[in-house]
């Protein structure tokens, strides 16, 4: 991380003053917090200064520290620590922020920061010739999926070729910034897949009803490739017995009843009960 120091005092104005409306803004922002909790304010209160002046003044952050009952050097800390807080004048039309992390540089970043060194300045944070225009290279910005991309202000300009970002750097300087699209400069909604959406789709019917019809003329092919084979059961699990229960020779009486009888050993087993019964002599 660089360093970061407050501009040059040639550069610093001497005072600085909310405009009525930020003022109404600050005072309402700085009553969200508890009492005694109100330096938590600082943030939004600079970023603030920030929109109103262009960038962040020595005397904005002394204000600002004064507006929140807290020590200068404490509302130094923040001012030099977040590299959004510009700590010197940036184009007053636009201040590019070229992300340079890994992902965007493997997709071209290198190629944005020589078209920001030909159209802008050599060297980051200088202002181009009618002072308009400044870039900086950037830590990730949160938009990845669509790298390359750059921020202007408080908007992602993503998915850019160096010719793209010629185009907008035009824009702005002709003073039209706030008529070019942020967001991906391709045919893409948001972060969705290059060419359209991939996932979440609804269900395509007709291949469903596809599926069955090719399972069923796979299994007629087969059938019909296959010879028609009898196979007989197989013995090999019955047991080999010479006990009389396994001898089909010796007929039951469910299937031959006076054979089953003429097996009978005990006499009266066998007695068919629906006749009455010899009278003895
Ligand atoms: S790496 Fe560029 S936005 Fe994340």
């Amino acid at each position: 991380m660089s360093v970061r120091r407050l501009a040059e005092d040639t550069v610093q104005p001497a005072a600085f003053a909310f405009s009525k409306e930020n003022a109404a803004w600050a005072e309402a922002t700085i009553n969200k917090y508890p009492k005694g909790r109100e330096q938590s304010a600082v943030i939004p209160l600079l970023m603030r200064a920030q929109e109103q002046d262009g960038w962040v003044t020595r005397a904005a952050i002394e204000s600002i520290a004064d507006m929140l009952g807290m020590p200068y050097i404490r509302a130094l800390e923040v001012a030099t620590f977040y590299t959004q807080f510009q700590l010197k004048p940036v184009g007053s039309r636009a201040h590019v922020q070229v992300c340079g992390t890994t992902p965007c540089m493997l997709r071209g970043a290198e190629d944005l920061i020589k078209v920001c060194k030909t159209k802008i300045a050599a060297e980051p944070f200088t202002l181009n010739g009618s002072g308009t225009l400044s870039w900086e290279e950037v830590e990730c910005q949160g938009a990845c999926v669509n790298a390359p991309m750059v921020m202007i202000f408080k908007d992602a300009f993503e998915d850019l070729t160096p010719e793209r970002l010629e185009e907008i750097i035009d824009g702005f300087d002709a003073g039209k910034g706030a008529e070019i699209q942020p967001g991906p400069q391709i045919d893409r909604i948001y972060s969705a897949p290059i060419g359209g959406l991939t996932t979440l789709q609804p269900p395509e019917a007709p291949e469903k009803a596809k599926a069955p019809a090719r399972a069923k003329k796979a299994k007629d092919d087969k059938a019909r490739d296959e010879p028609a084979v009898s196979v007989p059961p197989s013995n090999a699990a019955k047991p080999k017995t010479a006990a009389d229960v396994t001898n089909p020779a010796v007929k039951t009486p469910a299937t031959a009843k006076k054979a089953a009888a003429k097996n009978a050993k005990i006499e009266g087993e066998t007695v068919d009960k629906s006749k009455p019964a010899k009278k003895p002599r």
